[in-house]
């Protein structure tokens, strides 16, 4: 059997985990099962890092000792990851003591291969990140404060008696690794950063500190302890059995994916290969460094209020449906932005509406005319064979596409596949072969589509394990995910359905987020009869359900012509503060104007970038307010693989010049 040894980094217990530190873990947790369904042997580890300066501050601050708050949190992380469903095989803690034996170990070996020395290290720390930090890579605050680049808070001049590790000897061997493996770390544009930091050249590195007691002692020398970026590296091995059970160890190492944050790219992908190089271990297949998530555009902090519990959303909309949205709309490896509002458009669209919707009807047709009995696939028509390619080639894709840790391609390619299945639902009509009697051409059809949604469920299973068992209990199916019934058809035939409640249920837009009409139709149903309330709901529920007779969706030219499309140029560009995403821009309209819109482009173009630049913008859309800036009009732009670019006119035209 094939393994899989996949990592999340290890979470400091400083403070309680929110929805961006529990984002790396259900990723891997996606990527873990979907390993699992393709047949191999997977051991998924994550775990907490507990000692250090941070952590030593924050027991200090609460008045425990700092074993005290890392049982509470460790706990707190555990019971976290089984409210979340997550897989992990084993939770590793660097308090653990088979953890402090082979930090000290693994030390020993490196000082015994002469890669350690006992230096003075004077220079800056920061503490929220445990990173030494050069001068020149520094950032200043507004009152000419040095702050960490990463964090962005105050460092610490720090001067102590140290060892160091001879990080630079590795240099050129990273070196040779980087251009004879460049897939070693990925996206390539976190490897390509990577590969500056290696071309500039590796200083040697401080790991022990003498100023501090909560860590791992030096061997030999205690009045050292270990530095926690050592001691928290290490966990990747020393949680396989490494050096005590070796039988364990060698199955399992070298790890095939270290999933991690952007933030800590150097420490997986220059710092510990360097260490596994000097004592002799093979390195790790591979780091992938995603990228980080803000909420509604601003960074996740306690003191900004958004360091959400992800339980709060997942009891509100369900572990599927949280999960899903982190996998479609944060393109995986990029920054992105966890929005409520998005999280209800997605349940609403791509849940309810596509998947559940689909199921629902076609179940309900199962249930009234083959007695509740999947009908056999019997003769072909060029439209049946046409879907089953396109299933084939979505399969593939979809394969491919995870394989290589494109979780949000992925998805977006099966969810374009359930669109072509609700199209051949609608246009293969089986309410009307079922109205002319056409019982086995009704049979095939709902057949072709009850094994497809089969078949999406089961892809669709690493993200949304719940629903997909769910899909399986009403095909009389056994909740156990494999590849196998990934091939061939009628596979279903004959089986029990059970045609229940919708699989996703619809979400009303988010309180601050609804308009006045809807607030007040919304009162207005509340304060209806009793009667009256369940016969407008029983109404919608039905046709949503047996949505039987269908309407093809278009768009009819006077509803086209309300969208006021006009070119734009662009005058002055901002960044808005404190987000990732936005930036201010002035615009001229010409006979509308001036006027300002914000767009959510910071991450593709810089201010001085976009001035100058002919835009489209929809120029009659109601104001809005993002992050408190009013925004009168919307830019266009295309987007796609985490890529995006402006719309713009083929040559020079004047400002408000009418598109149509
Ligand atoms: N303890 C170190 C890791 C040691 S691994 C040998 C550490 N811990 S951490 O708790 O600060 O962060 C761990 C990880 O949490 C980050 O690398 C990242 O994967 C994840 N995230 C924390 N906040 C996040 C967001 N806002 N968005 C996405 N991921 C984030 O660093």
């Amino acid at each position: 059997m094939k393994k899989f040894y996949i990592t999340t980094p290890i979470y400091y217990v400083n403070a309680e985990p929110h929805i961006g530190s529990s984002y790396t873990t259900i990723m891997g947790d996606i990527i873990a099962r979907y390993k699992r369904m393709m047949g191999y042997d997977v051991f998924y580890l994550t775990g907490t890092d507990e000692h250090g300066q941070k952590i030593e501050q924050a027991a200090r601050q609460k008045g425990i000792e700092p074993k005290q708050l890392c049982d509470e949190l460790a706990g707190k992380f555990k019971q976290l990851w089984k409210d979340l469903g997550i897989t992990n095989d084993y939770f590793v803690r660097t308090t653990d003591e088979s953890h402090v034996r082979t930090v000290q170990y693994f030390v020993s070996k490196m000082l015994e291969n002469g890669d350690l020395y006992k230096g003075t290290y004077e220079g800056w720390y920061c503490v929220p990140c445990e990173t030494y930090w050069n001068e020149d890579e520094l950032e200043m605050d507004e009152h000419g404060h040095k702050i960490c680049p990463t964090c962005k808070r105050e460092v610490q001049l720090i001067k102590e008696e140290n060892y160091f590790f001879k990080l630079s000897k590795y240099n050129e061997s990273l070196l040779k690794l980087f251009t004879e493996n460049p897939e070693f770390v990925e996206p390539d544009f976190r490897r390509n950063e990577m590969l500056k930091i290696l071309e500039s050249g590796l200083k040697d590195l401080s790991i022990t500190r003498t100023t501090l007691k909560w860590g791992i002692p030096m061997p030999d020398d205690p009045q050292h302890v270990i530095y926690v970026w050592v001691d928290a590296l290490i966990n990747y091995v020393s949680a396989i059995g490494y050096p005590d059970n070796l039988e364990t160890f060698e199955k399992w190492w070298p790890a095939d994916l270290h999933l991690i944050g952007k933030e800590i790219n150097r420490f997986h992908s220059l710092i510990w290969p360097a260490m596994l190089m000097s004592v002799g271990l093979p390195l790790p297949k591979k780091v992938y460094a995603h990228g980080w998530l803000t909420v509604n555009g601003q960074k996740i902090s306690k003191s900004l209020g958004n360091a959400i519990d992800p339980r709060e959303y997942m009891n509100k909309y369900g572990n599927d449906v949280v999960r899903y949205y982190l996998a479609r709309d944060v393109m995986f490896g990029r920054d992105g932005d966890f929005s409520e509002e998005n999280l209800i458009k997605r349940l609403n669209s791509d849940l309810a509406n596509d998947y559940g919707n689909l199921l629902h009807r076609t179940l309900a047709m199962i249930k009234k005319h083959f007695d509740s009995k999947i009908p056999e696939i019997k003769t072909l028509e060029d439209i049946d064979r046409k879907l089953l390619e396109e299933y084939e080639e979505t399969k593939r894709t979809y394969i491919e596409l995870m394989e290589r840790y494109k979780i949000t391609d992925a998805l977006d390619h099966l969810w374009q596949f359930i669109s072509s299945l609700n199209k051949y639902f609608d246009e293969t009509r089986p309410w009307t072969l079922a109205k002319e009697g056409k019982m086995e051409r009704l049979g095939t059809v709902l057949a072709i589509v009850t094994e497809n949604i089969m078949k999406v469920a089961t892809l669709a299973s690493p993200v949304m394990p719940n629903s997909s068992a769910e899909v399986y209990r009403r095909l009389s199916m056994e909740p156990v995910f494999t590849d196998h019934v990934l091939e061939g058809w009628n596979n279903l035939k004959g089986k029990s359905i059970i045609h229940g409640e919708p699989l996703f249920k619809k979400m009303e837009k988010i309180e601050s987020e609804k308009t006045n009409t809807e607030v007040d139709k919304m009162e207005k149903l509340n304060n209806k009869p009793e009667e009256e309330k369940k016969l407008e709901v029983k109404e919608t529920s039905d046709s949503k359900a047996e949505n039987v007779v269908t309407t093809e969706e278009f768009l009819d030219i006077d509803t086209f012509k309300r969208v006021d499309l006009r070119v734009a140029k662009i005058l002055e560009a901002e960044r808005v503060q404190k987000s990732e995403k936005l930036v201010k821009l002035q615009i001229d309209l010409g006979e509308l104007g001036k006027r300002q819109i914000v767009a959510g482009i910071a991450q593709y173009y810089s201010p001085e970038e976009l001035v100058g630049r002919l835009i489209i913008v929809v120029a009659n859309l109601k104001p809005a307010k993002l992050m408190g800036i009013e925004s009168r009009g919307m830019l266009l732009a295309a987007k796609k693989d985490g890529q995006l670019r402006l719309l713009t006119v083929s040559g020079d035209i004047e400002p408000g010049a009418k598109i149509s």
